[in-house]
């Protein structure tokens, strides 16, 4: 095989018919790199292992796992560890990601121990020539495809992205991996709350993340039974809600059921946040706020939990498994093809591959006339508005 690889390498092909050009880069022999970027989520692994066995096994190209994402290749030498198939067997069912992984790490705004901020994308890129990388495949959510391209963009590299992110909302794919465990683990935490709302006659709220879309809202609302189900894309009154709780008080339901995404406002529009020790803000306290409204006005003790990242850990499910494993066979098929600059995506049961500039134009909310949103409502569940 080296004979022929060293063959393929040496024949000049730029002008020959695109089949050719095709099937030539295929056997090309390849050094490809693969990193996870963002905030973990179930499913990273699994999409890894893909990566391997699809590279490794099929095209018998060389794989190489940069740690914590683009800042591995800062470093230097590169961190990196050589993934092989004898070794990764296990990931199918790995939470997290083997790689390490940050969602602080701008590289074009870099915090500096001294606190300054630098751009260091250029040390990415050399990083990349260091290794001789052919490829590089990124895993990450908008804000992490966004930076990684325009740090390929700048250093002229063959990069293929791969959408990950437990609040799914890359634009273009249906599925992110990481949503459906998410959704799962939101749904079972319901399951367990109805019975303690039903036990001790009380309104159970169920805080979950997604960022500024309410798709693990909306979801796990609905497959894990929520009277009332409330996401940022619709607006909402406390009355409304208080109105359809003391109804259900009325029929002798004694107990409710809410979830409610993080990134919900307060009734006059106002985010509300937490300050971490590092000075910076995130979601989180929209459920007490809710508790405190909804138990004065409808008299129900209230009580809350904070699902936080209970949502992003664990085993991840058998739909995450599927896409991850779907997403880093393509990914890698897309660099065979040397069809750069652009992103694996689930549309209609089907991996697709769409240019990365259209899934990172903006994020992918809610639509208030989505399906999902129009079940509920048939259902009587109560969203708000
Ligand atoms: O984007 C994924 C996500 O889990 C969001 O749903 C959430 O708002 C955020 O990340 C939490 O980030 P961190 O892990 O930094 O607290």
């Amino acid at each position: 095989m080296g004979k022929i690889y060293l063959s393929v390498a040496k024949i000049e092909y730029k002008n020959s018919h695109p089949l050719l050009i095709k099937i030539l880069n295929m056997i090309k022999h390849k050094r490809i790199g693969i990193l996870t970027s963002g905030g973990d989520c179930a499913g990273l692994n699994p999409a890894i292992r893909a990566v391997v066995y699809r590279a490794v096994g099929t095209y018998n190209w060389e794989v190489f796992g940069i740690s914590q994402a683009t800042q591995g290749l800062m470093e230097r030498p590169p961190k990196t560890i050589k993934l092989i198939n004898e070794k990764i067997d296990y990931l199918l069912t790995a939470g997290g990601t083997i790689l390490g992984t940050t969602n602080k790490g701008d590289p074009f705004a870099f915090i500096m121990p001294d606190g300054s901020a630098r751009d260091r994308s250029a040390e990415i890129i050399e990083g990349y020539h260091l290794l001789k990388l052919d490829a590089l495949i990124g895993i990450g959510g908008d804000g992490s495809l966004t930076i990684m391209r325009k740090v390929a963009q700048q250093g002229n590299l063959n990069f293929v992205g791969i959408p990950k992110t437990i609040d799914n909302d890359v634009n273009c794919t249906e599925l992110s991996i990481g949503f459906d465990t998410a959704v799962k683990i939101a749904t079972e935490a319901l399951d367990r709350l109805h019975f303690t709302a039903a036990s001790h006659s009380r309104v159970m709220i169920l805080e979950v993340m997604g960022r500024d879309a309410g798709h693990i809202a909306l979801n796990a609302g609905i497959a894990g039974g929520a009277d009332v189900i409330l996401i940022p894309e619709i607006p909402y009154k406390i009355d409304r809600i208080c109105d359809y709780i003391c109804k259900r008080q009325g029929l002798g339901k004694n107990y409710s059921l809410v979830i409610v995404a993080e990134a919900v406002r307060t009734e006059t529009g106002e985010p509300v946040t937490i300050n971490d020790s590092f000075g910076q803000s995130r979601f989180g306290g929209i459920g007490q706020y809710l508790a405190d409204k909804i138990s004065l006005c409808s008299g129900a003790e209230t009580r809350v939990t904070v699902l936080g990242h209970i949502q992003r850990g664990g085993t991840p499910s058998p739909t995450d498994r599927l896409i991850a494993s779907a997403f880093g066979v393509a990914a890698v098929d897309l660099i065979a093809e040397g069809k750069y600059g652009h992103m694996v995506a689930w549309q209609n049961r089907q991996v697709v591959s769409v240019p990365i500039a259209d899934a990172i134009a903006k994020y992918r909310e809610v639509d208030p006339n989505d399906t999902l949103v129009k079940t509920a409502r048939s259902m009587g569940i109560c969203l708000g508005d």
